[in-house]
């Protein structure tokens, strides 16, 4: 149902995982699928918001765009980062859902690596990716910041050490020990935010848990 204080807001969300290049054949990724991007996308048109998705590898289909629904590919984290960044300037709410690569290769290589002939290891160096949405809400430190935090253990700890060093105004901790999250339908989620509230919202599926999302961000955007 439409939300008041979501109502023609513009909502940024990033979903999928992100792809880094290892050379012209190969890459480094994740499980994201873009499940939950796409119930948070469904589940802010919903609401009334104008919605621009930035996606990288997903395994769900997006909306067609539409007057209310705008889609940008964005494969690798600074390709995203820079069309985050970039989106950001005229939004109001970012929603970094999307599974970042911390690392990319130091340099791709331009040849396809080939197998050496003694069957040796080999080793890729590493840099590791920007911060996306730390970067966005540095660069546009009006813009609402959602982050999703999946951990094994320490689940709240570790969620509320992610909301304080990116600088987030909420974070959605979910526990993936249990075969949630990844390419599920359902999952468990806890919002925490700034203000230092936390609310637990029991296993159901992403598209609840969306829903629920969005009326905790009509709310939080009333209490502002
Ligand atoms: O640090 P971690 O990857 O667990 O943080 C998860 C949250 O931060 C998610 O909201 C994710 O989209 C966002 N993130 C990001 N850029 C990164 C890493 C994570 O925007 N490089």
């Amino acid at each position: 149902k439409e939300l008041a204080n979501l109502r023609d807001r513009i909502i940024v969300i990033t979903l999928g995982a992100t792809i880094e290049a290892i050379d012209p054949v190969r890459f480094i990724s994740n499980h994201s699928s873009g499940k939950m991007g796409l119930a948070l996308i469904n589940a802010a048109l919903d609401a009334g918001a104008k919605v621009i998705a930035i996606y990288g590898k997903i395994d769900v289909t997006l909306p067609e765009n539409s007057p209310s629904f705008t889609k940008i590919p964005a494969l690798s984290a600074t390709e995203m980062l820079n069309v985050t960044l970039e989106q950001a300037k005229t939004a109001d709410i970012l929603i970094a859902c999307a599974a970042i690569c911390d690392y990319r290769m130091k340099e791709i290589s331009k040849e396809k690596i080939k197998k050496n002939s003694a069957n040796n290891a080999i080793t890729l160096e590493l840099i590791p990716n920007p911060d996306i949405v730390a970067e966005a809400k540095k660069a546009t430190p009006s813009l609402l910041c959602i982050g999703f935090a999946a951990e094994t253990e320490n689940l709240i700890d570790h969620a509320k050490v992610k909301l304080e060093k990116k600088n987030l105004d909420i974070i959605v901790a979910n526990p993936v020990d249990n075969g949630k999250a990844f390419g599920k339908d359902n999952n468990e989620i806890h919002i925490l935010d700034k203000k230092g509230n936390i609310s637990q919202y029991t296993e159901t599926s992403k598209n609840i848990l969306a829903t629920n999302i969005m009326i905790y961000l009509d709310k939080y955007h009333e209490t502002e």
